[in-house]
């Protein structure tokens, strides 16, 4: 088994293609919280809730929710935030159900051939999935958006007038539809005997299957060795973390309640581009081509000789640059900060988790809840074609399994020119029409 959110490979399985083709075929009820427009700039928000998933004291979920609800048309995206909530609507805390990770992957479907099905073909071929710019290999790392712990805590906004922009019907293949999946990872830590471990997926505190270390593959397809000691391949859908002796609690499901602010795309707007930069990546070149090795996760080992902190770093080279206009970092609790330099040695962003401190929900106690996020003054951060940034993600050093230091950046080719900035204030960013 390999973790779904990373590896598609393991897609090619039957069973798999025919969940996601029921998954798609069935219409699932559209709940819709509010619709709000701003008449000022035609900003539009929505609140949206996903499919349910069940949990119970010390139980994973691990669960993938395909074409979930999203804005149609062409649009410019401005935010995206995410938190897990009960059938209520209730926000539920950290401590209670230890939000690993979400992520927000794109992909191409096509309608053709899924309104058709052909016997002979493998109805996985309808789909495509549609990666960041990068830098992972592969299907590492596809996500879009996606946080865990602190994402309640961590601004998703693009400052005006950049968007992401999605739907560009010129850039869709005829008979194609741009559609859009969470993967999501979540732990029920209640009456947990290890709460840290459980959220770090501690393979020593999980019921794994005796042939687990003979029949699991890591990130390279290799089998895992029982050096592995925690991370991604112990939290399985499903498993259950140790909990204390006699603990019972009520099974409960939870969705994800996620909230999309966007603005019809119209001539003003201004497209980024999304990368995640792995402080993991093992970047090789073969003389032609950049190779990239990305583990998404790593091991701090236990420290012997009481440094404060663990640094994890990579250069990565960045084919195509742009000006820096957001940056930030999916990390997990014990990070301390993770810093972007350009080649020079210039710091172009550091990100720094806050902390909760008490009980209520975005202020969990001893969590990271929050990440700080880089908005520099457009313009002011360049990074060149071909620049090699680097990535270093700190932790406290003491041992931990399953940390992580993705950086995310938002880069545009152009600013705001005197021509744009006329249509603002004349108000003539008029949509454009096909
Ligand atoms: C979509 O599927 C149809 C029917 O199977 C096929 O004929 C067509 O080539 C596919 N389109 C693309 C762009 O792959
Ligand atoms: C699984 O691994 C264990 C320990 O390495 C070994 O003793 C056992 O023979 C293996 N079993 C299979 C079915 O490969
Ligand atoms: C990251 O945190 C460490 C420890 O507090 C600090 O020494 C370092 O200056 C920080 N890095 C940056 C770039 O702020």
């Amino acid at each position: 088994m390999v973790p779904q959110c990373l590896f598609w490979n393991n897609m090619k399985s039957a069973s798999i293609a025919m969940i996601l083709l029921l998954s798609l075929l069935s219409l699932l009820p559209r709940t819709i919280y509010s619709v709000y427009q701003d008449p000022r700039n035609f900003m539009k928000t929505n609140t949206f809730v996903s499919e349910s998933f069940e949990v119970g004291p010390g139980l994973v979920a691990v669960k993938t929710f395909m074409n979930i609800k999203f804005p149609k048309g062409h649009i410019g995206v401005k935010s995206f935030d995410v938190e897990i909530v009960d059938q209520e609507g209730n926000s539920i805390p950290l401590y209670e159900t230890y939000f690993h990770h979400w992520f927000a992957i794109k992909y191409l479907v096509n309608t053709t051939m899924l309104q058709n099905p052909e016997p002979h073909l493998d109805p996985i071929k309808a789909f495509t999935f549609k990666r960041n710019e990068g830098t992972c290999n592969g299907y590492l790392l596809p996500h879009y958006w996606g946080f865990g712990g602190e994402s309640r805590g961590t601004s998703t906004n693009i400052p005006d007038p950049f968007a992401l922009e999605l739907g560009n019907p010129a850039k869709i293949p005829d008979g194609h539809e741009e559609q859009w999946l969470f993967n999501v990872m979540a732990i029920d830590t209640r009456g947990v005997e290890d709460r840290k471990g459980c959220s770090e997926c501690r393979c020593d505190l999980f019921n794994l299957p005796k042939d687990f270390y003979n029949v699991t593959k890591d990130i390279h397809g290799e089998p895992l060795t029982t050096d592995y000691k925690g991370g991604l391949f112990c939290c399985q859908d499903n498993l259950q973390c140790k909990l204390r002796n006699g603990f019972q609690g009520p099974r409960r499901k939870l969705s994800l309640r996620y909230k999309i602010r966007w603005v019809d795309w119209n001539k003003c707007h201004i497209p980024v581009r999304f990368y995640i930069l792995d402080s993991t990546d093992k970047v090789k070149s073969n003389g032609l081509e950049t190779i990239h090795d990305c583990q998404t996760e790593y091991t701090i080992p236990e420290n012997h000789n009481g440094d404060f902190l663990h640094v994890q770093k990579a250069k990565i080279p960045i084919e195509k640059g742009g000006y820096l206009i957001y940056g930030t970092a999916h990390m997990h609790t014990g990070a301390v900060n993770a810093t972007l330099y350009g080649q020079d040695g210039r710091i172009l962003c550091t990100t720094t988790p806050k902390y909760g401190t008490g009980n209520e929900v975005g202020n969990e106690n001893g969590y990271a809840v929050g990440m700080s996020v880089c908005y520099p003054q457009p313009g002011s951060i360049k990074i060149n074609d071909g620049e090699t940034l680097t990535v270093e993600s700190r932790y406290k050093n003491e041992f931990r399994t399953g940390a992580m230091g993705h950086f995310y950046i938002y880069l545009v080719d152009q600013l705001p020119n005197e021509n744009i900035q006329n249509l603002i204030q004349n108000n003539l960013c008029l949509p454009i029409t096909p």
